[in-house]
C-alpha cells in the first residue's frame, strides 16, 4: 500500500489523460494495459526482489548482489531520472495548489471552456506566479524530509488515498451521466488501431513505467522493507492493478467532460486543468466539490514528490559518506531542495518565453523534461535493471523460487530487453 500510495500521483490523474487525448483515446490505453502487465510486471516485481534480497536501497543494491561496482552506472542513470521528472513534477504540484486555491475562492464560477482555457493560459504567462507555487510545493515536501515527518504523512495518506478513490469513483459515475458523457468512454474504450505507430507504442510504454514508478530504482527500497515473508507476486500485482484503476478512473472522469463541454482531447497538459473546472460549476456544492478534488490531488502529488525527493536525499547521503566532505540529511535536504528550485525555474523561464534559449529542438525545458524521462531515461532504467538481474546476478540467489527463476532466466533476460530495444529504436526510426 506504501509503494501504491507513493506511485498514484499526478503521472495517473494528470498525465495518463493528457498522453491518452494526444494519442488518440481506446487502442492507447489498451497498449498501456499490455505494457502494464508484460513489462511492468515482472519489472515490479524484479526491483522488489532486488531489494529484498539485498535489503538496500538503489545505490547499494548493486555491489551488494555481485560484489562488484560495474552496476553502479545504474544508480546514477536512476539518480538523473529522478531529478528530471522532480523538474517538472513540482511545477504541476505547483498547478493543483493554484487550483485548489482559486477553487476556494470560487473563481470558476460561469466561466465556459473558452475563459477557463484563457484563465490557465494566464496563468501558465505568470512566471512569478508559478515559480512561487511550485516553491510552495517544493519547500512543503522538503519540510516533511527535514522534520523527519514522513512516517505521519504516510499514515495519513493511509485515510486520504482511499478517500480519493472513492471521490474518483462518484465523479466518474456523474461524468457518465452527463448529457454528451457517453461520447468519452467511447473515445476510451473504443480502440482505434490506425492511431497506433512506434513512437506511440514507446509512450505507452513509457507512460505506463512513470504512472508504476518502475525503472527508476524506488521500487528497490520499498523492496528492502519487506518481510521475508511476504508475496512479491501478489504485492506487485495489487499495486499495480491499483494503479490501472486509478489511471482508467482520472480517464473515465476528464473525457466525458472533454466531450459534453466542448473541449478538445488532445488540449495537452492542461487538460485536467481546463475540463474539470467546467463541470464543477454544475455540481452539488461547485466550491466544495472543487475544493476537495484538487486538494487530494495535491495529496496524491505529495505523496509521490514525498518520495522522489527522498531518493535524492539518500541517495547524496551515501554518496558522499566515503568522501572528504559528508553531507548529513540535514544539508542533503537544502542542496536537493536548492538544485530544484533551480530546475523547477528554468523550466518556468522556457515555458514562458522569458528563456528563449533554454530550449531543445524548439521544445521548452517542460515538454523535453517530460519527454527525456518517459521516453528516455525510464526505459533505459528498465533495461538495465532488466540486463542486471537476467545476466548478472549469480542464479543461485533465486532458486527455491519458480516465479523468481522464470522471471530472471526467460522474461528478464530475453523477452523485456528484446521489446524495449526494439520499441526503442522502431521509434527513433533506426529499424
Ligand atoms: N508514479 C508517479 C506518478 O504516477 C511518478 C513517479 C515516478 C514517482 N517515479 C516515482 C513517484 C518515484 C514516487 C517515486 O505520479
Amino acid at each position: 500500500m506504501a509503494a501504491a500510495g507513493s506511485a498514484i500521483g499526478l503521472g495517473s490523474i494528470w498525465k495518463f489523460p493528457y498522453v491518452v487525448g494526444q494519442n488518440g483515446g481506446g487502442a492507447f490505453i489498451i497498449l498501456y494495459i499490455v505494457c502494464s502487465l508484460v513489462f511492468g510486471l515482472p519489472l515490479v516485481m524484479n526491483e522488489f526482489l532486488i531489494g529484498k534480497l539485498s535489503g538496500r536501497s538503489a545505490y547499494g543494491a548493486f555491489r551488494a548482489l555481485t560484489g562488484t561496482n560495474r552496476w553502479q552506472w545504474l544508480s546514477w542513470v536512476f539518480l538523473v531520472s529522478v531529478i528530471v521528472i522532480m523538474s517538472f513534477y513540482f511545477l504541476v504540484t505547483g498547478w493543483c495548489f493554484y487550483y485548489m486555491v482559486e477553487a476556494a475562492s470560487n473563481t470558476f464560477a460561469g466561466m465556459d471552456a473558452a475563459a477557463l482555457r484563457a484563465h490557465f493560459s494566464a496563468f501558465e504567462a505568470n512566471a512569478l506566479q508559478m515559480t512561487i507555487y511550485a516553491a510552495i510545493a517544493i519547500v512543503l515536501t522538503a519540510s516533511v524530509l527535514w522534520f523527519d515527518v514522513n512516517k505521519g504523512i504516510e499514515r495519513l495518506s493511509k485515510i486520504l488515498m482511499p478517500i480519493l478513490f472513492l471521490f474518483l469513483i462518484l465523479m466518474a459515475a456523474h461524468m457518465i451521466s452527463l448529457d454528451g458523457g457517453t461520447a468519452g468512454l467511447h473515445y476510451l474504450f473504443m480502440p482505434d488501431f490506425s492511431k497506433i505507430t512506434s513512437k506511440v507504442i514507446l509512450q505507452a510504454m513509457g507512460l505506463s513505467f512513470f504512472t508504476l514508478s518502475v525503472g527508476m530504482g524506488i521500487l528497490i527500497t520499498y523492496g528492502g522493507y519487506m518481510p521475508k515473508d511476504q508475496n512479491v507476486t501478489s504485492t506487485s500485482v495489487q499495486m499495480i492493478v491499483l494503479v490501472i484503476i486509478v489511471s482508467l478512473l482520472s480517464g473515465m472522469i476528464i473525457f466525458p467532460a472533454v466531450f459534453a463541454y466542448g473541449f478538445s482531447p488532445s488540449e495537452g497538459p492542461e487538460l485536467t486543468f481546463v475540463t474539470l473546472p467546467a463541470v464543477f460549476q454544475h455540481m452539488f456544492s461547485p466550491t466544495l466539490t472543487s475544493v476537495t478534488f484538487f486538494g487530494l490531488m495535491c495529496v496524491a502529488a505529495l505523496t509521490s514528490t514525498i518520495s522522489l525527493m527522498e531518493v535524492v536525499i539518500a541517495f547524496i547521503c551515501e554518496a558522499t559518506s566515503t568522501t572528504k566532505h559528508p553531507l548529513n540529511r540535514h544539508q542533503s535536504t537544502i542542496v536537493t531542495a536548492l538544485i530544484l528550485v533551480v530546475a523547477n525555474t528554468l523550466c518556468i523561464l522556457s515555458m514562458t518565453g522569458h528563456a528563449d534559449w533554454l530550449t531543445v529542438k524548439g521544445q521548452n525545458l517542460f515538454n523535453s523534461f517530460n519527454a527525456l524521462s518517459t521516453n528516455i531515461l525510464i526505459p533505459v532504467g528498465a533495461l538495465g535493471t532488466a540486463l542486471f538481474s537476467g545476466w548478472f546476478v549469480p542464479k543461485a540467489r533465486y532458486q527455491g523460487s519458480r516465479v523468481g527463476s522464470f522471471l530472471y532466466l526467460v522474461v528478464l533476460r530475453w523477452l523485456v530487453p528484446i521489446a524495449i530495444v526494439i520499441i526503442f529504436l522502431d521509434s527513433i526510426n533506426i529499424i
